[in-house]
């Protein structure tokens, strides 16, 4: 017989010990779980840092029902499966994992699969018609709910077993109202702090790009109350956390739809001024909604560091147009000119499809100019992939498949090229280095980043992970960088 184990409301006493997790979480109203005696939770995250903080309040969550974290999934009674739908290919790889868990079913009928995340925002009940092994399915607007969906599959399951009813696979899809919409808390526990942390500052997205699914199965867009951002970045800068990177799909336009909160320009400075952290970042960044207010930023803001991640996509006005990017390759390099006249040491990088529907060799050719006119320090480029629910699948795609991943080749070729030459030039410059990984077996045993966001590696002994450390870089490569000690 499973054992049971409580969520309970704010004022109750602590039933987990002194979990500080716990601690920081009891809004949910008291649900029961029926949790094994030590219930644990393996859960695997497919594509971005978005999905990967969706994770981390999934982990919270279920830290505060009594569950703990495995890292394999055969010692796990729940086993979750937090999914990407931008590109085809993630999704596939979701089916082929879903097809290999099902011995484990077979073999323990009491674990509980679950799929979570944007791929089961798009399949919706067809996923559970796919896989019928399948628990629980569940979008990304219904996290915080994770509990009671945990209790359903349970209570579910308990009608079937005493034959008072069919058990019912639990689905839970479609967005919530945006003035209903709340985010969840994520403080990290004591012992786990990171160097570095993520914290949500905006879900969904509302704009029109044609190629993508994302305002499909992530919503609209919702902006955090500016007050629950800092309170959480406080509670990471007291749990010793040194770099917070903001995120949301359009960052920029944080506060301007819901809310009436401050704007994203005014966060940024709220941050610098009313918490102790040392170093912010921000991801991700839509151009048409770069304005001065943020490039001030850049210049005056003490602890804005000089990297910015922004995505042009193509270099082609003619291709921008038919993605409804919403600003031309002219208007793109006036913010990035403006930037590098305003801060000299800032950084670039940036997201690029090739093989956009009709994109012809010309079109190509003035994504590969712009890669060199900005000279980004890193780029993600991709194929284009056609979406369910997207406008750009009805443009008629005339571009060989073949053409597609040439073009790919010769812009990751050219990436590499700058990539390097900007590597190299960072050689001699002595830089401040926040310690994010230890490993014991290596020569340089330490990895951390430059304000830059580069990945050095360097050996400092008795420095730990944490920890900021002046070093000079000694030696480039294409995507990091060695370096020395420089105390
Ligand atoms: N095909 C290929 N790449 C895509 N992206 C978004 N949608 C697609 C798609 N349908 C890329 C964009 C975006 C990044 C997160 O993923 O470059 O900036
Ligand atoms: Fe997708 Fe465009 Fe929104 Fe980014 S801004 S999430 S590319 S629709």
């Amino acid at each position: 017989m499973a054992s049971k184990s409580t969520i309970r409301s704010e004022h109750d006493p602590l039933p987990f010990g002194t979990n500080p997790l716990f601690l920081e979480h009891c809004f949910s109203p008291a649900i029961t779980i029926a949790a094994g005696p030590v219930n644990k939770a393996y859960i695997k995250t497919f594509g971005c840092q978005m999905n990967e903080q969706d994770s981390a309040q999934m982990l919270s969550l279920l830290s505060q029902a009594g569950y703990e974290k495995t890292v394999d999934p055969f010692d796990a009674g729940l086993v979750l499966l937090n999914t990407c739908s931008i590109r085809e290919k993630a999704v596939h790889k979701l089916y082929s994992d879903l097809g290999r868990l099902r011995p484990l079913k077979d073999e323990d009928p009491d674990l509980v699969i679950a799929v979570a995340g944007c791929v089961a925002e798009q399949e919706k009940a067809k996923l559970q018609q796919r896989f019928p092994y399948l628990d629980l399915v569940f979008g990304p607007d219904h996290i915080r709910h994770l509990p009671q969906m945990l209790s359903e599959v349970k209570e579910e399951r308990r009608k079937g077993q005493e034959g008072e009813a069919k058990a019912k696979r639990v689905l839970r899809t479609g967005f919530e109202k945006r003035q209903d919409f709340e985010f969840v808390n994520v403080l990290p526990k004591e012992e786990e702090t990171p160097a570095k942390a993520f914290v949500n500052i905006q879900k969904g997205c509302d704009n029109i790009c044609s190629f993508c699914i994302v305002p499909f199965v992530r919503g609209r867009e919702v902006s955090r109350p500016h007050q629950e951002i800092i309170d959480e970045i406080n509670g990471l800068v007291e749990r010793g956390v040194q770099e917070v990177m903001l995120l949301g799909q359009n960052v920029n336009s944080y506060g301007l739809k819901n809310t009436g909160d401050i704007t994203f320009a005014e966060l940024l400075q709220e941050v610098a001024d009313k918490t102790k952290l040392k170093r912010l970042r921000f991801t991700t960044s839509h151009p048409k909604d770069v304005k001065d207010d943020l490039i001030d930023q850049f210049a005056n803001n003490p602890i804005l560091l000089p990297q910015f991640h922004l995505p042009f996509q193509s270099g082609s006005d003619r291709i921008l147009k038919l993605m409804r990017r919403q600003y031309t390759r002219e208007q793109y390099m006036h913010i990035v000119n403006e930037l590098k006249r305003r801060v000299p040491d800032i950084r670039f990088s940036t997201d690029i499809i090739v093989g956009f529907p009709t994109e012809t060799d010309d079109d190509f050719e003035q994504t590969l100019t712009l890669m060199k006119e900005v000279g980004f320090d890193s780029s993600f480029s991709f194929i284009y992939s056609p979406r369910p629910y997207t406008s750009a699948v009805k443009i008629e795609d005339d571009v060989p498949q073949k053409v597609k991943a040439k073009r790919l080749q010769v812009l990751q070729d050219l990436d590499r090229e700058i990539c390097f030459e900007k590597n190299k030039a960072e050689v001699g410059r002595v830089e401040d280095v926040l310690i994010e990984d230890i490993y014991e077996q290596s020569e340089n045993t330490l990895k951390g980043r430059t304000p830059h966001n580069k990945i050095v590696h360097f050996d400092a002994p008795g420095r730990t992970i944490g920890q900021i450390v002046p070093v000079k870089i000694t030696k480039a490569n294409p995507y990091s960088l060695f370096g020395e000690f420089a105390a």
